[in-house]
């Protein structure tokens, strides 16, 4: 039925992949030169196809393609294409081709359609800049102020106003970034697995029932820094070894999460002066913890902070903590997960219900639209990692499940 053209998704990623610092994998932090030429290319792809192309004050791009009555609230689509550090060429920038290709191919297929469709570009969905994550679709949610934008700053110092003034955008525009419920019909949100349930369970799509949240926490240990050799093991204040002990905390409270899924990650960590023969005065280290369940989260990071703070104080190491984000888990919505399914038993794919461990836009879009996520499998399960991969026939399906839900949503009156 659909004029496929199976190339398309496979070019069209690895041309966004061309955007990218040197170095192993893909590096392409929000507002960096290569996303912000990443995003020139994607808004030229989008007019190509004749999409009217308008970007918020905060740098969602949304390309749309206008329905019959374009009254009606739209449906969406897309992800993001900023990645963390030497990530793979699939998180995100999967769900925003997908997004892409499927509107080319309504497009050329005449599809009716009432509602008009929607393809976005979240910005800085990844925490690596700014510590937090979503801040686009955060944004769009109404969590972020615009008094906020001058607090988040990223490890060089510049903050997320600053960078978004020097990059063009208009902050006068900012109140118009938040979206009210019934501003939006539906969105849906293809995007990679980056867990191995699928390729354990050998099935190509996963829909998705709940996407889990993060608590994002900076903390900052303060020791004294002195002579590796000449200061004795009962005399220090070794900021290091306190957050060590604190490592191990967390790993142990992550364990104990009240649901079946809890996760805790040291994935930042910043040593001053970080010498061979120095003990280390200063640390810097992030926290994450996720869970599906809000409850569950609030217990792991509280229980954690008690012994965070014990192991601090025993080591005499002055502990700063800075919440980044508390954010809450989504659930994904019922009727479009049912469609879904419909879709996928009568196109007989190997499909089965699963979660998000991972953070995604959908999950503040969900705060004033339902919202829906389709995941394809990442060989090994890894991603975040040079080595993600994602199968292109996979991807192909994932389209084809996008294409069709799209369609009935946006017929949906
Ligand atoms: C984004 O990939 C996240 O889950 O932090
Ligand atoms: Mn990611
Ligand atoms: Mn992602």
């Amino acid at each position: 039925m659909w004029k496929y053209d199976p190339l398309k998704v496979k070019e069209l990623i690895e041309q966004i992949d061309t955007f990218k610092t040197d170095g192993a994998g893909t590096t392409r932090l929000p507002f960096s030169e290569e996303e912000m030429r990443a995003r020139a290319f994607v808004m030229d792809h989008m007019r190509s196809l004749g999409l009217q192309v308008t970007v918020d004050a905060i740098g969602n791009i949304c390309g749309r393609l206008a329905g019959k009555d374009p009254q009606l609230p739209a449906v969406w689509t897309g992800s993001h294409i900023d990645t963390v550090r030497e990530a793979g060429m699939f998180d995100g920038v999967t769900g925003v081709v997908a997004g892409l290709e499927a509107v080319r191919l309504i497009q050329e297929n005449h599809i009716p359609h009432q509602r008009d469709i929607c393809v976005w570009v979240y910005t800085s969905e990844e925490s690596t800049r700014f510590g937090m994550g979503c801040v686009g679709s955060r944004a769009m949610a109404g969590h972020l102020s615009r008094e906020e934008l001058a607090e988040i700053k990223g490890e060089d110092g510049i903050s997320l106003e600053q960078l978004l003034i020097d990059r063009g955008f208009d902050l006068e525009k900012f109140p118009e970034v938040k979206k009210n419920r019934g501003q939006v019909h539906a969105a849906v949100e293809v995007h990679i697995e980056q867990s191995s349930n699928l390729e354990k369970h050998k099935k190509q799509i996963g829909i998705v029932d709940a996407i889990c949240a993060p608590s994002n926490l900076m903390l900052t240990l303060e020791g004294v820094q002195s002579h590796a050799g000449g200061t004795s093991m009962e005399d220090r204040q070794d900021a290091f070894m306190a957050a060590a002990g604190i490592s191990l905390a967390l790993e142990k409270w992550a364990g104990q999460g009240l649901s079946d899924y809890t996760t805790g990650t040291v994935g930042y960590l910043d040593l001053t002066p970080n010498a061979v023969n120095v003990i280390p005065g200063k640390v810097k280290m992030s926290i994450d913890v996720r869970d599906c369940d809000y409850a569950s989260k609030k217990y792991v990071v509280d229980r954690f902070l008690k012994e965070a703070e014990v192991i601090a104080a025993s080591r005499k190491i002055r502990l700063f903590v800075e919440e980044k984000c508390d954010d809450h888990p989504m659930a994904c919505d019922r009727h479009i997960i049912s469609m879904m399914e419909e879709i996928c038993e009568d196109a007989d794919l190997a499909w089965m219900h699963t979660f998000s461990g991972a953070y995604h836009d959908s999950l503040f879009l969900g705060e004033f639209t339902p919202v829906a996520m389709i995941f394809v499998p990442s060989r090994d399960g890894i991603s975040h990692s040079p080595k993600e991969w994602t199968d292109w026939k996979d991807i192909h399906t994932a389209v084809f499940l996008l294409i069709e839900s799209l369609i009935k949503l946006s017929n949906e009156i």
